[in-house]
């Protein structure tokens, strides 16, 4: 932390901004391995919630990675700068009202837990995309995978660097043979209203 330093309390503060937008702001921690669906499904999750007049941002990995984060690799201690970077922004894009969805592989569970440990009870919902990483590597949609197993990258998560599956996520999102990904979207859509997250 930086000393030397007063936090600023404004006038306008996140309730004030999420009543303006009349909703509820929170983080979709999507997480699961490369190829698993995440972007995917959270960018047809993000349509869905923005056709019914919800304020969203998408943070997606392989875009942050070209920005905020164009300085970081993929050994462990660059992800987790990855994530903590992330879960600052995912917080004040909360802040701000706004329903957040993050499509990260986030493989490690404390880095996970650090971003649901900055926000409040029930804004920080995890949803486990649970991808076979033999459908993954099937799908291999950027041909990582074939370069991982051919040694040309190194630290390839569910290769050379470990995955820690969520133990309790709010959604689990298990995959469903032949299901179509704006089925998948629907599905986890209609779970997260009953949830009463959205
Ligand atoms: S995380 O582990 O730090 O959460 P993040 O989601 O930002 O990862 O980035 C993952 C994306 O980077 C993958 O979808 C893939 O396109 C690309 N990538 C490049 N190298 C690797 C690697 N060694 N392991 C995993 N993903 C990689």
């Amino acid at each position: 932390m930086s000393s030397n330093l007063t936090w600023h309390k404004h006038t306008i503060d996140k309730s004030a901004r999420a009543s303006l937008l009349n909703q509820k702001p929170c983080v979709l921690w999507f997480t699961g391995l490369s190829g698993s669906g995440k972007s995917t499904i959270a960018n047809l999750l993000e349509r869905k919630l923005f056709d019914k007049s919800h304020k969203t941002y998408l943070l997606d990995g392989d875009n942050v990675r070209h920005g905020l984060c164009g300085d970081l690799g993929f050994d462990d201690k660059a992800r987790v700068e990855n994530i903590r970077r992330i879960s600052e922004v995912a917080k004040l894009f909360v802040d701000s009202g706004t329903i957040v969805l993050t499509a990260f592989i986030s493989p490690f569970r404390a880095d996970r837990e650090f971003c649901r440990s900055l926000l409040e009870n029930g804004e920080f919902i995890e949803i486990y995309v649970d991808t076979p990483i033999e459908i993954c590597e099937n799908r291999d949609p950027k041909g990582l995978y074939k370069k991982a197993r051919q040694g040309e990258i190194k630290h390839f998560t569910g290769i050379d660097s470990t995955y820690e599956v969520p133990e309790k996520p709010e959604v689990h999102l298990q995959y469903i043979e032949n299901e179509m990904p704006e089925q998948t979207a629907e599905r986890l859509y209609e779970q997260l209203k009953q949830l009463g997250f959205i």
